[in-house]
């Protein structure tokens, strides 16, 4: 059994939906759980502190530990908060599932500046106000495990949701990095697009018919994602870098690939008809990789080029973090 014993979880957005059944899965499997969430509504106006203490209550009466944190994960002081909590009440930090999210439909045309910034501020400013802070405490304890909720939407796009695509499609760059500055401290970052029955389906849909009634809707139990971000949340996942997708009980890696693409003539300066005369061999994706970082595809270019990457002798200096881990 994958197991959470001594092992401490903050999951944010835990009053409902699919973070609450991460919340219960960790605490059912031993974790200690700060059980986050602003008890907004959809569209993310008002605040409700019931809906964290109800599943608090949840985990508590079945035996399980757990705190609630009703701190907004929309500002640098809400996500120091979050952590601050954890690490008071249970001493460590260990998984940090940051799910914390609020929806909304807008043509793209009638978006205006107000809800691109709400969007943005909760989604992807929250994911950096919280994993700041953890990353600091699990650095000090030597490692973590960062699971970032993002969706398909950002990744393979969704009408009448710019703002929501964007802020969810940076949490892939923010896991990223996370995971290349991390690997060496132990601290494992990794994203999930999930598929699962919650208000923001219900209440977008709307059409009751359609809801009963599609296969799709009655396919997406939320608990299937769950098993996906347990295991990623745990020490189990010794790998780092990646998003999942889970789906109506389809759990499958989602990627960005490099091509082979066209290599032009070193000796030659590509117009815009070379590039037309060309398109089939870039976009062709027959032949791909998935680089690990920036460096991957610079070794390849270089590589294939027949060029160096670095001067000799020369070495790249990156500054020392100033944060005190005393
Ligand atoms: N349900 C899906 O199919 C689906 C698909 C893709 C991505 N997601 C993502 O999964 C996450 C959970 O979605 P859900 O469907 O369970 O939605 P939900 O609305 O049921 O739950 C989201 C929870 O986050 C809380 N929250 C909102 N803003 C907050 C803030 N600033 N600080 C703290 N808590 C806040 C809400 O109060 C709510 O309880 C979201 O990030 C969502 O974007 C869901």
């Amino acid at each position: 059994m994958i197991d959470f014993t001594d092992r401490v979880a903050v999951v944010t957005g835990a009053g409902r939906g699919l973070g609450r059944l991460y919340a219960l899965d960790l605490a059912r499997r031993g974790a200690a759980v700060v059980v986050n969430d602003l008890g907004g509504s959809m569209r993310g106006d008002g605040a409700d502190s019931a809906v964290a203490d109800e599943v608090v209550d949840e985990i508590t009466k079945a035996g399980g530990t757990a705190i609630a944190s009703y701190d907004s994960v929309d500002s640098p002081a809400g996500g120091q908060a979050i952590v601050e909590s954890a690490v008071r009440a249970f001493g460590r930090l260990d998984a940090v599932i940051s799910n914390a999210g609020i929806f909304g439909s807008v043509p793209f045309e009638d978006l205006s500046p107000e809800d691109w910034t709400r969007m943005l501020r909760v989604h992807l400013d929250g994911g950096f106000y919280l994993s700041q802070p953890a990353y600091r405490v699990m650095r000090n304890n030597g490692g973590g495990r960062f699971v970032f909720i993002s969706s398909s939407a950002g990744i393979f796009g969704q009408p009448m949701e710019a703002h929501y695509a964007a802020a969810k499609a940076g949490l892939v760059g923010l896991t990223n990095v996370i995971a290349i500055e991390g690997e060496p401290h132990g601290i494992f970052a990794n994203s999930v697009m999930p598929t699962g029955f919650s208000r923001i389906v219900n209440e977008t849909v709307g059409d009751e018919k359609f809801l009963a009634e599609s296969g799709f809707m009655g396919a997406i139990r939320p608990e299937l994602v769950v098993p996906l971000v347990t295991f990623l949340a745990s020490s189990a996942c010794t790998f780092t870098h990646r998003n999942y997708s889970a789906s109506a009980g389809r759990y499958a890696r989602v990627f960005v690939g490099l091509t082979e693409g066209w290599l032009a003539d070193a000796d030659t300066e590509p117009t815009a008809e070379d590039i037309e005369a060309h398109l089939e061999q870039m976009s062709c994706t027959d032949r791909f990789f998935v680089p690990t970082s920036i460096v991957d595809e610079v070794l390849e270019v270089c590589e294939r080029r027949g060029i160096d990457a670095m001067p000799a002798n020369a070495e790249i200096r990156f500054p020392e973090s100033q944060t005190d881990r005393s």
